[in-house]
């Protein structure tokens, strides 16, 4: 069993969704009950909400559903998760600020380092932008998901 998760800022547009694409792809390798997931926010302003209903709509038109309600990250995932994985440098330094021993400090990855077609050195926040940063997450997250997955399962990480 590989405990994965996934965190952005808020818990209701990045990391719901990369979740739910990664969701998707373990369901799709028959690999479900080989994982855990989850996803959170660094911040707690969104707690207990759904996605925000752009990711949703953005989502729903390439078959996803997204029902993860956000919540803050606890000092607990840390020692729960295998991987912990931040979408921006941002996320990154607020994860490494968390993590308090070097163990837990080894678990966070960036998303981005998971890319295999599109070139990009982060999942940039989508909230005060258009339908196309939306739309540039979810490509960004397919690609960098499939590949989070094979290094996964080939044991490079
Ligand atoms: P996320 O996007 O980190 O991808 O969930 C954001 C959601 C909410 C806010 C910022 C980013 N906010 O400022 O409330």
């Amino acid at each position: 069993m590989k405990s994965v998760l996934f965190v952005c800022l808020g818990n209701i547009c990045r990391s719901p969704m990369a979740q739910t694409v990664f969701e998707k792809i373990i369901e799709e390798k028959g690999m479900v009950d080989k994982f855990e997931v989850d996803s959170a926010g660094l911040h707690g302003w969104h707690e207990g909400d759904k996605a925000d209903p752009r990711m949703k709509k953005h989502a729903e038109a390439r078959g996803y559903d997204i029902t993860h309600r956000s919540r803050p990250i606890r000092k607990e995932d840390f020692d729960k998760f295998d991987y912990i994985v931040g979408m921006d440098e941002q996320n990154i330094k607020g994860l490494y600020q968390l993590a308090k021993i070097e163990e837990h400090k080894a678990k966070i990855l960036r998303m981005a380092d998971f890319l295999q077609k599109i070139s990009a050195d982060f999942v940039p926040d989508p909230y005060y932008g258009g339908a196309e940063g939306f739309e540039y997450v979810i490509d960004l997250l397919e690609d960098a998901c499939e590949g989070f997955y094979q290094e996964i399962k080939s044991n490079n990480i």
